[in-house]
């Protein structure tokens, strides 16, 4: 049933207190078709976010914990908002004008999402905007010079937008006193089945990219931009993400699975399509738009059945959820090769994303 005008808002209510007695709030944006998503000032994180079936009925289709103190006691990043740098930096080093700086080998012997206590961990201020038909939730952080081991007071900004077209937008916006590097993403693990038993190897995959970043045994990237022709990480095509994920394959044994960025096509074209996914059992279907130069396709290949699905159902199996985190290349601050991810004071970051589901 379609909602009145007059329904459509955002709600806010408390969802926790943090280990250091902090609150934390949860707001759901709504729109008049019955899309919600909610999101909670830890992190950023969107907790659950409902999408329609080809009969119509929306349900959540996002990986994520019942409360804060799950999301406090170990998510492997699901929903949140990742910063100051997404994905791998090799060994936790990187120099900038001259001068080294060290940051946490949270995944040895590399820096992985930002750190010990990356933008996944920390408390955003929430202010809602209402814009004609269109529903926002703009998210503000400064994180301090020195923060986690980066340079410059980097003042960050993330507006979640919930449009009537059933998409998300997701824009990106930082500024820093001081020289710095910046690679935010979104983190969300999307079952389009809407059932978190299912694994998420029957639903299918487009990637618009010609090429990707093969990684060393650690993850990161060798440097090579591979064609995908003929190797399991073609996806310029729809395919069931299955169809390759076991093959006797050096690279997918590294990843354990796909964990790996790819070269976005068109990157000079601002916001394009950058991927699809499809679940041919509900119809769902994602495309994710971006003007990021690459884009991570994660399989789940670490879940392991331990943490709990939301409302006590069964536990998040392997492959129980898949992320495409849209971002500059892994390792950007060492590679000189690959696109800049530095900041200048007086620059403005900025990246868009947008989620958009729909019925195929
Ligand atoms: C990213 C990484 C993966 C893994 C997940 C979180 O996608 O590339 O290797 O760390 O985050 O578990």
């Amino acid at each position: 049933m379609a909602l009145e005008e007059t329904d459509l808002k955002i709600e806010k209510s408390v969802f926790g207190t943090t280990s250091n007695g902090e609150q934390v709030d949860k707001y759901v944006l709504k729109n008049q078709n019955g899309m919600e998503v909610a999101v909670i000032t830890y992190g950023g994180i969107i907790t659950s976010w409902t999408a329609a079936d080809k009969e119509g009925v929306y349900k959540d289709v996002v990986l994520g914990l019942d409360s804060l103190s799950d999301y406090e006691n170990g998510s492997p990043y699901f929903g949140a908002i990742i910063g100051r740098y997404g994905n791998r930096i090799a060994n936790g080093k990187f120099e900038l004008e001259g001068k080294e700086y060290d940051l946490a080998k949270n995944n040895a012997p590399n820096h992985l999402h930002g750190g010990d206590k990356g933008f996944d961990k920390v408390i955003w201020q929430a202010q809602e905007i209402d814009e004609g038909d269109s529903h926002k939730l703009k998210l503000t952080y400064l994180s301090k010079d020195g923060d986690e081991g980066y340079p410059g007071n980097l003042n960050t900004t993330v507006t979640y937008t919930l449009t009537p077209e059933d998409e998300l937008k997701v824009k990106y916006e930082a500024t820093t006193d001081k020289t710095t590097i910046v690679n935010l993403t979104q983190h969300s693990y999307f079952n389009l089945s809407a059932d978190f038993d299912n694994s998420i190897v029957d639903q299918k995959v487009m990637i618009n990219a010609d090429r990707f970043l093969p990684v060393n045994e650690t993850l990161i990237p060798t440097g090579e931009l591979r064609n995908v022709e003929g190797t399991p990480f073609d996806f310029r095509n729809l395919k069931p993400i299955k169809a390759d994920i076991n093959t006797e394959n050096e690279q997918i044994k590294r990843g354990g699975g796909y964990d790996h960025c790819w070269v976005l096509n068109n990157q000079k074209d601002g916001v394009r399509l950058a991927a699809s996914a499809y679940d041919p059992g509900s119809g769902r279907l994602l495309e994710v738009f971006t003007d990021e130069p690459g884009i991570q396709l994660y399989t789940g290949n670490f879940l392991d059945g331990t943490l709990p699905q939301k409302g006590g159902a069964g536990n998040y199996e392997k492959r129980s959820g898949f992320c495409l985190e849209t971002q500059h290349y892994p390792d950007s601050p060492n590679q000189p090769e690959f696109p800049s991810t530095d900041l200048n004071p007086g620059e403005t970051y900025t990246s868009q994303t947008s989620f958009k589901f729909s019925v195929k």
